[in-house]
C-alpha cells in the first residue's frame, strides 16, 4: 500500500536494498520555509492547527526526500491534556508555570479522554496521511512517562532534572501514582494515533540517560514496557534512550521493532549489547552535519557499513539542531540513499 516501504520493511527487520532514512526532529527547525511559518504563528498554535501541522511534517518530506514522515507536534500536548499547563517561551523552550511537587499536586493530575483533548492531533494525522499520499510512512510519537514527569516536576527544560530526580528519591509513591497516570494517557494517545492511521509509533526517552542503570528500571523502563506491551501488535514501536546504551540487552527483550542508539555508543557496541537480532536505529552526532557535505558523506558510509545494511534505520543520534545547513541535511539523506555494499 505504502510505496516507499522501505522504513517498515526494516522494523520487520526484512532484508532491504539500502537502509531507510529519516532524521529526529526533522519536521521544521532548519527548514527555511518552517521558519516564515514560526514568525506567523506560535508553537502550540502549529500544533492544534491540521492545516499547518501537515504543511510542516510534509516539508522534509518533499525538500529533503526522508524515508519516513514524523507529525510535527510535542511530547508535550501529552501534560496539556492532563490539565498541566505547558507554555513554549521563545528563545527559553518548555515552562510549567505549575510544576508538579508534591503527592497532593499528583492526585489533581487527570488521565483525560484523548479523544476530546487530543482530537486536534488525529486531525492533523488523517490530514497529513491524505497530503503524503502513501508515499512514505508517518511516525506517531510520544515521549517517555520518566521524560514527561521531568518536565512535569522541573518545571522547564535543565541540564540534569535535579527536581524531578529528587521527586522520585524523596516521594517514591507519589512519582509512581504520576508515572503511571502519564503511562495510561500515553497508551490511548498512541492507540489513537493508530486508528487515525499513523504506520509506526517511537517513544523518546530523551532524558532516561539522567538515571543510573537500576533506578531507569524503576523509573523508566517498565513504564515504557507497558506502552509497548499495549501497542505491539497494532503497530511496530521504536523506542529510543537518549544515553541508555547500558539498557539496551533488556530493551532488545521488549517486544519493540527497533531501538534508538545515540553517537556516543559505536554501532559494534550496540549491537552487540543488543544480541545482533533486533534493528537499530540512529546514531550520527548531530553535530557532525555542521561538517562538509563530502565528510558527511565519508563518515554515513562508515555508519551504514558499522551497522550494516539489514535491521538498520539510518538516522542521527538525537534530534537534528536548529541551525543546520539544508544543503548538510541534504547530503546527510543522499549518502544514505547512495550507499552502495563493499
Ligand atoms: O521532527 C519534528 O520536529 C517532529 C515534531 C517534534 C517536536 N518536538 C517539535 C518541536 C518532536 C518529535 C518533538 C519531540 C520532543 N519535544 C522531545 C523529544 C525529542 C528530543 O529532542 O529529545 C522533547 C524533549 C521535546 C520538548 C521540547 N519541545 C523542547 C525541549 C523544546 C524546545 C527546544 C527545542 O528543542 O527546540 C520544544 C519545542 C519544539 N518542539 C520545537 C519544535 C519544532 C521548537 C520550537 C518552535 O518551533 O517554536
Amino acid at each position: 500500500m505504502i510505496k516507499n516501504d522501505l522504513f517498515l520493511r526494516a522494523l520487520k527487520g526484512e532484508t532491504v536494498e539500502r537502509p531507510p532514512v529519516w532524521m529526529m526532529r526533522q519536521a521544521g527547525r532548519y527548514l527555511p520555509d518552517f521558519m516564515k511559518l514560526k514568525e506567523k504563528y506560535d508553537f502550540f498554535t502549529r500544533c492544534r492547527t491540521p492545516e499547518l501541522a501537515t504543511e510542516i511534517t510534509v516539508m522534509p518530506i518533499e525538500q529533503v526526500g526522508t524515508d519516513a514522515a514524523i507529525l510535527f507536534s510535542d511530547i508535550l500536548v501529552v501534560p496539556q491534556a492532563m490539565q498541566i499547563e505547558v507554555e513554549m517561551k521563545p528563545g527559553v523552550g518548555p515552562w510549567l508555570p505549575n510544576p508538579i511537587r508534591s503527592a497532593k499536586d499528583v492526585e489533581n493530575v487527570v488521565v483525560p479522554n484523548v479523544q476530546e483533548e487530543l482530537g486536534y492531533v488525529m486531525d492533523a494525522i488523517k490530514m497529513t496521511k491524505s497530503a503524503l499520499n502513501n508515499e512514505v510512512p508517518l511516525i506517531g510519537f510520544a515521549g517517555s512517562p520518566w521524560t514527561i514527569m521531568c518536565y512535569a516536576v522541573q518545571g522547564q527544560g535543565s541540564k540534569n532534572f535535579d527536581k524531578a530526580k529528587q521527586f522520585c528519591f524523596q516521594e517514591p509513591e507519589a512519582a509512581h501514582a504520576l508515572l503511571q497516570k502519564i503511562t495510561d494517557t500515553t497508551i490511548a494517545y498512541l492507540k489513537e494515533k493508530v486508528k487515525a492511521g499513523v504506520d509506526a509509533v517511537q517513544v523518546f526517552d530523551s532524558w532516561g540517560g539522567m538515571l543510573s542503570p537500576v533506578d531507569y528500571q524503576e523509573f523508566s523502563w517498565q513504564y515504557i514496557q507497558q506502552i509497548i506491551d499495549a501497542l505491539k501488535e497494532q503497530v511496530p514501536v521504536i523506542a529510543f534512550g537518549k544515553g541508555c546504551w547500558f539498557a539496551l540487552d533488556k530493551m532488545s527483550k521488549s517486544g519493540a521493532s527497533a531501538l534508538g542508539v545515540d553517537w556516543t555508543c559505536s554501532p559494534q557496541n550496540a549491537r552487540k549489547l543488543s544480541g545482533g537480532n533486533i534493528t537499530l536505529q540512529g546514531n550520527f552526532d548531530p553535530s557532525r552535519l555542521f561538517s562538509s557535505p563530502r565528510e558527511i558523506k565519508t563518515m554515513v558510509n562508515e555508519m551504514i557499513n558499522a551497522f550494516g545494511k539489514d535491521k538498520y534505520v539510518a538516522n542521527l543520534g538525537h534530534g537534528i539542531l536548529p541551525n543546520i545547513p539544508v544543503e548538510n541535511a541534504q547530503a546527510f539523506v543522499d549518502a544514505v540513499k547512495e550507499w552502495q555494499p563493499q
